[in-house]
């Protein structure tokens, strides 16, 4: 389905949209700023093989207005904004990211980009050769954004513990982690640090044996995970893993990870509500690099995981308990809170009359 790309911007509330395309580097992209009401957008490049434009199109809108999303939620002085670079053979990847840095470096620190699926420190290294409003993952010391998100998760496996049996008592709990990868296996560390009995998966099978044996934690084939009876599900590998044909096969009370978009769309948090099972919207809980790299670049503060951790279950635990009241599924009233939040973040801003 096509998409009309002014009604869309107009109708998501986006504020630019730029069409990329280097002619020396052969790159070609999207670059969406969704909000910058309260400060700067950030969000960072996704390169990844889209079937389309349209599609490399929707999903730059998507994730951009997402990032806003975590940002009004979580309470950050901070919009959200995305970079998307369809993969493609005959890139000069190098310098396409050098490119991507000049883009970044003109928009003056109204967008900070960063680490997303597809680019990691190699290729952020050649963005920060161009531009100083990039956060790469050595800034902040190796680790530190993947520990930041799985730290958020637990947190909020946590809340969602608390909020329907009103304590975590973690050694009576059985967590399937699905994506055994950066944040998935700092989370299955964290889980396994609190004696909850742990189960991962992942496609990768060199991997899972491999955490498996640092961990001690047991493993189940790739794809099974959705039928083990557990108390929590957590997907940590990629999104729009459940649907009409994973949803019904799911055993357990929570679904709660790091996982952008787990939702194919929004009527499976719909149908995860009617079965009774409770899901932490994944633009909460996966937050916590977002959170870290926001209070490092605009604030000029390292913040600790465990701050990062409190917040993200704080925040949570409220969404939970108002969808509880409303009875509605807590996916759908983060979203509308996070929609009426932006809308009051706007509308405090200063006319364009103010102004002058
Ligand atoms: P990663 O690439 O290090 O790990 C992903 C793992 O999932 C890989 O081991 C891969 O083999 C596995 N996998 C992929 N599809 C699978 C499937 N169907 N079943 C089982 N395993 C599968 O990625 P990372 O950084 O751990 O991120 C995981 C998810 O969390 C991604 O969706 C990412 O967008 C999201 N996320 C990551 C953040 C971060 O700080 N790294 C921040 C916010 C979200």
């Amino acid at each position: 389905m096509d998409i009309h790309v002014l009604d869309a911007l107009a109708r998501g509330g986006f504020e630019d949209v730029l069409a990329l395309s280097d002619r020396r580097s052969g790159l070609r992209g999207f670059l969406a700023i969704h909000d910058t009401s309260s400060g700067p957008a950030l969000g960072g490049i996704r390169r990844w093989s889209y079937r389309s434009e349209n599609e490399a199109l929707r999903d730059v809108l998507r994730l951009s207005r997402a990032m806003t999303h975590k940002c009004v939620l979580l309470g950050l002085s901070a919009g959200g904004g995305k970079m998307v670079v369809p993969h493609h053979t005959g890139v000069d990847w190098k310098g396409a990211y050098r490119y991507i840095g000049e883009v970044v470096q003109r928009m003056g620190g109204r967008y900070y980009t960063g680490p997303d699926v597809g680019t990691g420190l190699e290729e952020l290294g050649w963005v920060a050769d161009r531009t100083a409003f990039v956060t790469r993952p050595d800034s902040l010391g190796p680790g530190e954004l993947a520990e930041a998100t799985a730290e958020g998760v637990f947190s909020g496996i946590a809340a969602s513990l608390c909020h329907l049996d009103g304590e975590t008592d973690w050694p009576s709990r059985t967590v399937v982690v699905q994506g055994l990868g950066s944040v998935g296996s700092c989370l299955a560390e964290r889980l396994v640090g609190v004696d909850a009995r742990v189960i991962g998966a992942d496609l990768d099978t060199e991997r899972a044996k491999d955490v498996s044996t640092r961990l001690g934690i047991e493993l189940v084939d790739s794809s099974r995970e959705f039928d083990v009876a557990c108390d929590v599900f957590s997907p940590c590998a990629l999104g729009g893993i459940l649907h009409d044909l994973t949803v019904p096969r799911l055993s357990c009370k929570i679904v709660a990870g790091g996982a952008n978009n787990v939702l194919t769309k929004p009527i499976h948090g719909d149908a995860l509500h009617s079965r009774g099972i409770l899901y932490a919207p994944d633009f909460v809980i996966n937050s916590g690099a977002l959170i870290r790299g926001a209070r490092f670049h605009l604030d000029g503060v390292r913040e600790s995981v465990e701050a990062i951790g409190q917040r993200i279950g704080l925040t949570l635990g409220e969404i939970l308990s108002v969808a509880k009241e409303e009875d509605r599924p807590p996916a759908r009233h983060a979203f509308d809170e996070a929609e009426s939040r932006i809308g009051k973040r706007r509308e405090a801003q200063p006319s364009r009359e103010q102004e002058l």
